[in-house]
């Protein structure tokens, strides 16, 4: 049984509710049980070394169990890293609602799914500038430079610290 009370303070407040313009990255899933959809988008900060959430947001066009184990999702991965936050399932995500009834599993099914598909979809952007920095998707003229260098036979391009004379 859902716990209502959670339930409806989660949805007469929902937390980290709306787009995040500056988000690191997003992540969209819909469900094909109802038609539903959910958005997320995840910041990240350094902290103590390594690098955690800073802050999550979503949107939601889903039912109100979707919008509440959002709400919930959002709270509960602040401060941790990516690997921390995959290994979350829909199960924990939900927890505070209680056991979900079967026909709506897949609310909070879908709330991992978005936070996933945000999770992975930063991972892709990384390894994405990692792997071909001498394509357009090179940050700086500096990683197209050593990316050229690389390609080039090891070229090494040392890149000297600005003298401060
Ligand atoms: Fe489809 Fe909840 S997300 S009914």
């Amino acid at each position: 049984m859902i716990d209502e009370a959670t339930l409806q303070t989660a949805l007469s407040n929902p937390q980290n509710l709306g787009e995040m313009p500056d988000a690191d990255a997003v992540g969209t899933v819909g469900s094909p049980d109802c038609g539903d959809m959910v958005r997320m988008w995840l910041k990240y900060k350094e902290e103590g070394g390594r690098r955690v959430i800073d802050k999550a947001t979503f949107q939601s066009f889903g039912c109100q169990t979707a919008i509440a184990v959002a709400s919930l999702a959002t709270q509960m991965i602040r401060g941790k890293t990516r690997e921390e936050a995959l290994q979350m399932g829909a199960e924990e995500l939900s927890a505070p609602l209680g056991p979900l009834p079967p026909m709506k599993m897949h609310c909070g099914q879908m709330v991992e799914g978005a936070l996933k598909a945000a999770l992975e979809a930063e991972q892709a952007t990384a390894e994405m500038s990692a792997s071909k920095p001498q394509t357009s998707s090179s940050h700086t003229l500096a990683d197209a430079l050593s990316a050229a260098g690389k390609s080039a036979g090891g070229i090494k391009i040392i890149l000297e610290p600005p003298t401060s004379a």
